[in-house]
């Protein structure tokens, strides 16, 4: 079997994850302050009621608690669920050990004896990579991953990753990296090609570019804590042209919206989104990404606007 069709076949049948990152964050997102845990049990049940049955979390997000909710959901359903969810290498874990350590904490968090995808969150120093797929690699022979993946490796470091996994014929499954309209590095500087070669899945986070592509922010409504100093007034202001090419678009796809466009834009460019939704009404609408593509002419048309206003 070739990589590329053992990696097809990892993610088959899945064009979309839902991100997990804001269930039980009260730092970043704002858990519990205008969202609950009731309308976290909605964006899952409308997940799964629209075909959307892959989860992305972290042991970090919400110091666990993103975890700790989802299994508390999934016990509550007959419906299979697939869960991806992430190492912190921290600079004080020192040993491959504390890689099975952390997943296990990860597994009893979740309620689960395994889960489809590990993934290492960053590349952090001072432990090199092959460390830690070294302890990948005891993680899937132990039956507790089905598959590895890593998340904001550059072009080497995931070479890296890949070649140490596949001495034990283990193929790296996916790298997870920040991927939208108005975030085209990897795209770029050739991340994306590389994995297409590979027949690495690139899994694209933060595909509406933390809520700024659903079009409801605007220079007068800037999106608050963490999210401001890098979506500021001047830089929703540029993107303004953007918004309406989305909006436009959509409309053009029987009403579609602005998040649903943008969200089809990176699964027309061969990557799995997940996107992060706090609500019901946000959790079906981006299903509505599914089901229906843009055309090549209106990919187009938005990577020019995307390399217009992003210029200076
Ligand atoms: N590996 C990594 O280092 C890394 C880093 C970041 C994210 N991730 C993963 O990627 C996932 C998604 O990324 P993300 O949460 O950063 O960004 P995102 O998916 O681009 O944006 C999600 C946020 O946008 C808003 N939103 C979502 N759907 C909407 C809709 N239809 N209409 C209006 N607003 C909507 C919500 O926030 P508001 O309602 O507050 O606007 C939601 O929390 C995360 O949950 C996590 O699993 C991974």
């Amino acid at each position: 079997m070739s990589d590329q069709h053992a990696q097809t076949s990892f993610f088959d049948n899945v064009t979309m994850g839902i991100g997990a990152w804001a269930w039980g964050d009260r730092l970043t997102w704002g858990y519990g302050r205008g969202y609950q845990l009731a309308d976290l049990r909605a964006v899952f049940e409308t997940s799964l009621a629209a075909g959307i049955r892959l989860f992305d979390t972290a042991e970090v997000y919400g110091q666990g608690q993103s975890e700790t909710i989802l299994g508390q959901f999934i016990k509550t359903t007959e419906q299979p669920v697939e869960i991806a969810t992430k190492f912190m290498p921290f600079p004080w874990r020192l040993t491959r050990g504390t890689l099975l350590k952390a997943l296990r904490g990860s597994l009893r968090r979740l309620g689960v004896s395994q889960v489809k995808l590990y993934q290492v969150h960053m590349p952090l120093p001072p432990m090199n990579i092959e460390t830690w797929m070294e302890a990948m690699v005891e993680a899937v022979q132990a039956g507790l991953i089905q598959g590895v993946g890593v998340s904001n490796y550059d072009s080497d470091q995931m070479r890296r990753a890949y070649d140490r996994l596949m001495r034990d014929g283990i193929p790296l499954a996916s790298n997870q990296v920040e991927y939208n309209l108005l975030n085209r590095k990897v795209e770029k500087n050739g991340l994306l090609k590389q994995c297409e070669e590979l027949g690495i899945k690139v899994i694209a986070y933060s595909p509406l570019a933390m809520g700024v592509l659903s079009g409801k922010y605007s220079p007068d409504n800037l999106p608050g804590g963490v999210r401001g100093g890098r979506y500021n007034q001047r830089f929703v202001q540029k993107i303004l042209p953007m918004l309406d090419l989305l909006k436009k678009i959509g409309n053009d796809h029987a009403g579609k919206t602005p998040a649903q466009v943008a969200i089809n834009w990176t699964i027309c460019k061969g990557t799995l989104p997940i996107p992060g939704a706090k609500t019901q009404s946000q959790a079906d609408q981006n299903a509505g990404a599914l089901n229906w593509r843009l055309s090549d002419e209106e990919v187009a048309w938005l990577d020019a606007m995307s390399d217009q206003v992003l210029q200076d």
